[in-house]
Order: structure tokens, then sequence, then C-alpha cells
């Protein structure tokens, strides 16, 4: 029993990250993407202007808006997880 629990973690861990290769990175698609008109020294500023989690999120979609990358809500979310959880640290 107890070789079938760590089978089936094992199982589960490597079937995550085979997935996670295919799917939409934050950390990276914000260092090649994010990065081109200001860096991420914004948003620690004394002075920022995002003030919560949905703030966050429109200034994500404003600033794709900007790129024009035009990003699918999933991967406007990893986005604004990947700054709060590195940035901004707003309760959910
Ligand atoms: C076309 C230029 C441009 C690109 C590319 C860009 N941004 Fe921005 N971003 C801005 C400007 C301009 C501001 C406002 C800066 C200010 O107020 O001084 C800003 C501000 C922000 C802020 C708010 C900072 C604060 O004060 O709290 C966040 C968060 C942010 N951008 C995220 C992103 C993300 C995520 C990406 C990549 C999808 C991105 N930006 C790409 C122009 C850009």
């Amino acid at each position: 029993m107890k070789q079938l629990l760590t089978f089936t973690a094992l199982f589960i861990v490597l079937t995550a990250s085979a997935g996670a290769s295919e799917e939409f990175q934050a950390e990276k698609f914000h260092q090649t993407s994010c990065t081109g008109c200001h860096d991420s020294s914004v948003y620690t500023r004394k002075k920022r202007r995002v003030n919560s989690l949905p703030r966050l999120e429109s200034q994500v979609r404003m600033c794709d808006a900007n790129l024009g990358k035009k990003l699918f809500d999933d991967d406007i979310h990893s986005l604004t997880d990947y700054l709060n959880d590195n940035y901004y640290h707003f309760g959910k």
C-alpha cells in the first residue's frame, strides 16, 4: 500500500511538471515581455499605483493590451499571481 502511494505521488509530480512545460510560464513571460517599458522596481516603489488584487489584475490587462500580446484569461491570472506572490503580497 505504501509503495502504491509513493508511486501515485511520483506519477502526479511527473505529469504535473510535464504539463507545465507546455503551459504559460508567468516568470519566463514576464522576463521576456514585461520588462521592456519598466523593470520590476515599479512593483515595489513607494508610490506604486496598484493597491489591491483586482487593481493588479486590471493593470496587468492594461499592460498586456499595450504590449499587444492578447493573453488568455488564464495567463493573465497566472501573471497576476506571479506578481502578487513575488512583489505585492495582497491577501486573497
Ligand atoms: C508598452 C509599455 C509597457 C509594457 C510592455 C508593460 N508595461 Fe506595465 N506599465 C507601463 C506603464 C507606463 C506603467 C505605469 C508606470 C508609472 O505609473 O510610472 C506600468 C505599470 C505597471 C504596473 C503597476 C506598478 C505600480 O505602480 O504598482 C504593473 C503591475 C505592470 N505595469 C505590469 C506589467 C506586466 C505584467 C507587463 C507584461 C504583460 C507589463 N507591465 C508590460 C507600461 C508597460
